[in-house]
């Protein structure tokens, strides 16, 4: 085969028929769980305002400071213009929305979910994309340990649904209130006085930007530093840690399996009190699955009025690799169930008429295509790996009859034009018949997609 001229740009992929399978499959679940829960199912625009992830997100974070693909507008009529963003994440258009249409009067808390694209320019490796999938929770406009682990217990359903739950590790940890970062931020910087050139420059400009970021540093230098540093829980306040405890009260309640960890800090700046992450067994924080965590200032940061949030993110893309990795087979709803073979332009005719029929019973059917000789549309059904073939050709039309064959125990039999559509129907079973029913339908579009 040539080299094709053009590719999918660094970073992206084509989701091809196969991993659609794995896709709808992780969105059927998604959408079970979220709805048994009370979700509602939510869209924002794939770009925003850049200010808004900026202001959210953090302007020091990885995420905004290298990851943010800018849009830029056109110049509006004052002459200005408008810098946008492919959104990185969810939760902060979510929030933007929240105040945008003033959701606050609605009962709260407020819950909704949102599966979708992602964007973040990031160095292309394994497990990590330009373009991405996430779904997404947030659960707005109430403060209770019992919303997040409420959260935290569907989140660990859907893996396990998934059958991947045994492959990950949940990760929890409290990182405390504003002030208590702040006041952690400033003993960190006081301890890293005088010490700065021990540390790799990378980590030093991260320690004059967001010194949180320290706490995740990959770095041996640092690391070794970090061991004599003031840890986290020494500056969370009573309170953050009794909200925490009643936490993890009620996870065991749940019966939910946690790993508590003190480290964890997670790579956004929006997060106060809890936060969590969904990591492989074998590799640890490289490629969490998922991760979230409270953030009860983000929406004053977008200029709304102090509204408490907890949310959650999953992978799509690392979810379906875990669900190859473990051998997960995913229902194949595309197979075809009949090919239908035809001659001559009376049958074709004839057969476009019976194709039409099939579908609308729920049959998968292809065929009635070309003007290709009978041999070779028996070797395309093969391909198609079709169930069953409907031969017409010159003689059967005008018999009334069609050739009724099974392609796997390579057997065939004449039977009726007319018992075509029954014998097939009762040869896959009516239960194996892809039809759908509206239920309860008022208007609008289902959400299946
Ligand atoms: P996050 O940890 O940045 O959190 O992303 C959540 C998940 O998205 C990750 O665990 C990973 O599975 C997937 N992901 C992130 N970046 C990439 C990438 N470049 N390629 C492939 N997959 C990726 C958030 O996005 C927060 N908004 C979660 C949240 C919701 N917190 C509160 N509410």
């Amino acid at each position: 085969m040539s080299e094709p001229t053009f590719r999918t740009p660094k970073g992206t992929h084509d989701v091809l028929p196969e991993d659609h399978q794995y896709m709808t499959y992780i969105k059927k679940a998604v959408r079970h769980r979220a709805r048994q829960a009370g979700y509602k199912r939510i869209d924002t625009p794939m770009f925003e305002d850049k200010g808004i992830f900026e202001r959210g997100i953090g302007e020091h974070t990885d995420i905004v400071e290298k990851e943010l693909f800018t849009v830029t507008g056109k110049r509006d009529g004052e002459g200005k213009e408008r810098t946008y963003a492919l959104r990185p994440e969810f939760t902060a258009g979510i929030c933007r929305s929240y105040i945008e249409h003033g959701m606050q009067l609605l009962p709260q808390p407020v819950e909704l979910y949102a599966i979708g694209q992602c964007f973040r320019y990031d160095r292309p490796q394994k497990g990590r994309y330009r373009q991405f999938h996430q779904f997404d929770f947030e659960v707005i406009g109430l403060k209770d340990p019992s919303l997040d682990a409420q959260l935290i217990s569907m989140t660990c359903n859907i893996f396990k649904d998934l059958k991947i739950l045994p492959r990950l590790n949940l990760q929890i940890n409290n990182i405390g209130s504003q002030e208590n970062r702040q006041a952690y931020v400033t003993a960190l910087k006081d301890f890293f006085i005088g010490k700065e050139r021990h540390l790799p420059e990378q980590d030093r400009e991260r320690l004059k930007l967001n010194p949180l970021r320290l706490l995740d540093s990959k770095e041996e230098d640092t690391r070794i530093l970090l061991k004599s540093a003031p840890t986290f829980s020494q500056f969370l306040s009573d309170e953050s840690k009794q909200y925490h405890a009643t936490l993890l009260e009620y996870l065991d309640a749940l019966n939910v399996t946690y790993v508590p960890n003190e480290q964890l800090v997670r790579g956004l700046d929006y997060y106060t009190q809890t936060v969590f992450e969904f990591w492989d067994q074998s590799t640890g924080a490289q490629n969490a699955v998922g991760g979230g965590g409270r953030y009860d200032g983000l929406m004053e940061l977008l200029g709304g009025k102090p509204t408490p949030g907890v949310g959650f993110a999953g992978g799509i893309e690392r979810t379906i690799w875990h669900m190859k990795e473990a051998g997960v087979q995913v229902p194949n709803k595309d197979q075809v169930d009949v090919f239908v073979a035809q001659l001559g332009p009376e049958a074709k005719k004839a057969c476009l008429q019976l194709v039409a029929e099939l579908r609308d019973k729920g049959v998968h059917t292809v065929g009635a295509l070309g003007e290709a000789s009978l041999k070779s549309q028996m070797r395309l059904a093969d391909k198609f790996e079709a169930r069953y073939t409907l031969l017409l050709g010159k003689l059967e039309v005008k018999e009334n009859t069609i050739i009724l064959r099974d392609m796997k125990a390579g057997k065939q039999k004449q039977i009726a034009f007319k018992d075509a559509i029954p014998q097939v129907v009762d040869l896959l079973g009516k239960e194996n018949l892809d039809t759908y029913v509206l239920r309860d339908h008022i208007g609008g579009e289902t959400d299946e997609d």
